[in-house]
């Protein structure tokens, strides 16, 4: 099949994007609003940006009638938590997915336990072994949706999920969203070195990643 995804259906274009791009991270957000209401949803249209300053990025589509408690909060605030889906919330983070009134916080639909964050208002979700706590640097439109580019002020790690510093896959548990209502394990981990080139391309400036 080749297409030209401009000239299908907004619903086709949307069920192809999700199941061809996989895995994605899940962004679980949290928020608070003006009136003091913490929202929390999660977004796969999410990425890691840059690495110092940390710098990540989730994609928040419009809705039909208003925006998403998520765009209004952080257009409002400039502040939000970006907070890792593992295994153990994935019910919860589904739960917390669901259309509700801005003035239904999901902490308490999806039974999420609140920790405070450091520099940020809004709250982490003390559930999830990692928490980025993010201060808006930049809001994209991008069609109907906004990007929001957030720096973390502050990253929260669970000693749990270590292994000599780094976060250890295999212990974190994370999972990815995949098309419709399929999500990925993270427990299926192998490794690959890659290749030292030598010569003149190695001439480049020394990249570690
Ligand atoms: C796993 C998963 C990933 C999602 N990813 C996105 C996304 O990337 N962008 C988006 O706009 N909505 C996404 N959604 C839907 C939002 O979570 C949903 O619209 C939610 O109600 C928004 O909540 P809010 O109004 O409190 O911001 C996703 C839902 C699930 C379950």
């Amino acid at each position: 099949m080749i297409l030209d995804p401009s000239s299908v259906p907004e619903r086709q274009a949307y069920r192809l994007m999700i199941s061809a791009f996989i895995p994605r991270p899940i962004a679980f957000v949290s928020t608070v609003s003006r009136s003091g209401i913490d929202n929390c949803a999660p977004f796969s249209y999410s990425m890691g940006v840059s690495s110092h300053p940390m710098v990540l990025g989730v994609s928040v589509g419009d809705r039909d009638t208003h925006p998403k408690d998520t765009t209004r909060n952080v257009l409002d605030t400039r502040e939000f938590v970006v907070n890792l889906v593992t295994e153990s919330i994935a019910e919860k983070m589904n739960i917390a997915s669901g259309d509700y009134a801005p003035d239904v916080s999901e902490f308490d639909e999806a039974g999420l336990a609140r920790a405070p964050s450091e520099v940020v208002r809004p709250a982490r979700i003390a559930n999830s072994p990692v928490n980025f706590e993010c201060r808006l640097v930049r809001a994209v439109r991008v069609a109907d949706n906004t990007v929001f580019f957030g720096e973390a002020v502050r990253l929260h790690v669970d000693d749990r999920v270590l292994t000599n510093g780094i976060v250890d896959a295999r212990k974190l548990h994370a999972i990815g969203r995949l098309g419709g209502p399929q999500y990925c394990r993270t427990q299926d981990v192998f490794e690959m070195v890659r290749p030292r080139v030598t010569g003149p391309k190695s001439a480049r400036p020394t990249d570690a990643r």
